[in-house]
């Protein structure tokens, strides 16, 4: 399988629950690697263009808002097939309808305030790991020191 990147946002709910560490604990233990990270606090400007696909759906609005409304934790992930790993790891969209044991079951309340987002294909990750991040923020994995 390729090794992909991919675009994982915790967001203000999880950020706000001081859930932060054990996602990315989570994250660490799955294997995944965390290559490029930072806290970040959106304009409604940044989250009304991050989510421009959805500017015709209904929850469009209230979105932006929830998405500005706090700190967020933005991170690249690496690894084989990282895409998909990390959308198991967070569980279905709606955290309502999300097993424990996943980032969205644990830490998600609605299909909103669901704790997190991740890239759902490679060409997303390539639009959207750029949006947050430039070449020189995400480091090279060192699988070992010397
Ligand atoms: P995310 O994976 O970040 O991608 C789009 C986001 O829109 C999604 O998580 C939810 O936070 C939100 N979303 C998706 N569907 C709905 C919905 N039916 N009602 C409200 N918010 C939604």
């Amino acid at each position: 399988m390729a090794v992909e990147r991919t675009l994982s946002i915790i967001k203000p709910d999880a950020v706000a629950k001081n859930a932060t560490g054990a996602i990315l604990k989570a994250i660490q233990d799955s294997g995944l690697r965390v290559v490029a990270l930072k806290m970040i606090r959106l304009t409604e400007q940044q989250a009304r263009g991050f989510y421009a696909v959805h500017k015709a759906r209904p929850f469009y609005a209230d979105l932006v808002k929830f998405m500005s409304s706090g700190p967020v934790v933005v991170s690249v992930l690496e690894g084989e097939g990282a895409i998909a790993r990390w959308r198991e790891l967070m569980g279905p969209t709606d955290s309502a309808k999300a097993p424990k044991g996943t980032i969205r079951g644990d830490f998600g309340t609605d299909v909103e305030r669901n704790a997190s987002h991740g890239s759902d294909a490679p060409e997303t990750a390539r639009v959207e790991i750029p949006y947050f991040f430039n070449a020189g923020e995400i480091q090279a994995v060192v699988e070992a020191l010397p």
